[in-house]
């Protein structure tokens, strides 16, 4: 196994921050990591796959294993659907365009999403109207301690906004080897409810789009609003959109009228933290290399040479101003290496 010592992981963070990993083992199949997880002499393991969702506050002192594990095939087939296997390793928005070229629907509003998929479902990733766990079957997922390959079935990974059972329950436990999808192949169901979409198809002329008009209007409103990592470091939303108790909402709404909201359901109500975060007056906001997105406000940004305790400090100034303005308590989205 070709281990490397003191690897700088500036390119394997989407934030480019300049940690070093004291190991690192690039791991390229199943057996590769079975193999990795019982290597003794390096106690500590961490996992890395895209970089995408994390912000590193420190060296790390470990095996960094990261995930590049290659491999797409198709499980089963009707004439309407189509179930495709996809390893953890294969780099996210590639596998949304390889479907796209084989005509099958579901996951075209998830275009240009960063990171990789095998850390797809940790997280449920969503956007425009669509999440993973719509069209997710199953995973693969290694114990890190027993090294069993076990499958997570729709149910058991629990999906909710942002969150799957691989956050809570069985946090740190499994590593994601394989992800299952249940894909279209005719009558595609296309999302274009989510506002932004459809005034980029009109912009674009289109009334009946296909899936891979779809995907352009997402990458072009991604393009438009979302810093591209590999020019300015970011992590997607730094926070999540809270959810407030109907009493609370109606609390704040009396007193932000203008405020956008969605009811997530009788009691529950969400509140776009970028709309918060932009009234608290840090949008475009920058402390050294640490700044807060100039066009969307969830989304801080390193410049160049931030830290991530730099990032960090400052989150803690937006969670403060937020609570003080708003009495809302915003949750970090992105999981914080400390
Ligand atoms: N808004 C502001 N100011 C801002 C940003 C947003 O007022 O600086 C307002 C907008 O005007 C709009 C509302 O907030 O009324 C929602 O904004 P947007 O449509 O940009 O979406 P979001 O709620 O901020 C979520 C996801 C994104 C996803 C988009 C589109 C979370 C935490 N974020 O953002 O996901 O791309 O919806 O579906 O749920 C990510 O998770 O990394 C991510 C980028």
């Amino acid at each position: 196994m070709n281990i490397q010592q003191n690897v700088s992981l500036k390119s394997y963070n989407t934030f480019g921050i300049g940690v070093n990993a004291s190991h690192f083992l690039k791991v390229e199949t199943v057996l590769q990591l079975q193999k990795a997880l019982q290597l003794s002499v390096y106690p500590e393991k961490f996992v890395l796959s895209g970089g995408s969702n994390m912000l590193l506050t420190k060296d790390i002192s470990a095996l960094v294993l990261q995930i590049a594990i290659k491999g797409i095939s198709i499980e089963k087939e009707t004439n309407e659907f189509v179930h495709i296997k996809a390893m953890a390793g294969e780099n996210w928005h590639n596998f949304v365009l390889w479907t796209l070229e084989q005509g099958y629907g579901g996951i075209e509003n998830l275009s240009l999403i960063p990171g990789c998929v095998g850390t797809s479902p940790i997280q449920n990733i969503g956007a425009y109207g669509v999440e993973l766990k719509d069209v997710f079957v199953a995973c693969e997922a290694m114990h890190r301690e027993t090294l069993e390959l076990v499958e997570f079935s729709k149910e058991e990974c629990n999906f909710g906004y942002r969150d799957s059972i691989f956050k809570n329950k069985v946090k740190n436990k499994y590593i994601i080897t394989s992800v299952t999808f249940q894909l279209t192949k005719t009558n595609h169901i296309t999302r274009t409810d989510y506002g932004a979409i459809e005034n980029q198809l009109m912009k674009m002329g289109i009334h009946n789009p296909t899936i891979n008009d779809i995907s352009e209007a997402v990458i072009a409103i991604r393009q438009e609003k979302l810093p591209d990592p590999a020019i300015i470091g970011n992590s997607g939303s730094f926070f999540k959109n809270p959810v407030i108790t109907k009493k609370k909402f109606d609390a704040f709404i009396k007193k932000f009228p203008k405020a956008p909201f969605y009811e997530v359901s009788e009691n529950e109500f969400k509140i776009p933290a970028g709309w918060l975060i932009e009234q608290a007056g840090f949008k475009g906001k920058r402390f050294g290399d640490a700044g807060v997105h100039t066009k969307q406000a969830l989304v801080l940004v390193n410049y160049a040479n931030a830290t991530g305790n730099e990032i960090l400090d400052l989150s803690e100034k937006i969670k403060t101003e937020v609570k003080a303005r708003f009495n809302i308590k915003l949750e970090t989205e992105v999981n914080i290496i400390r």
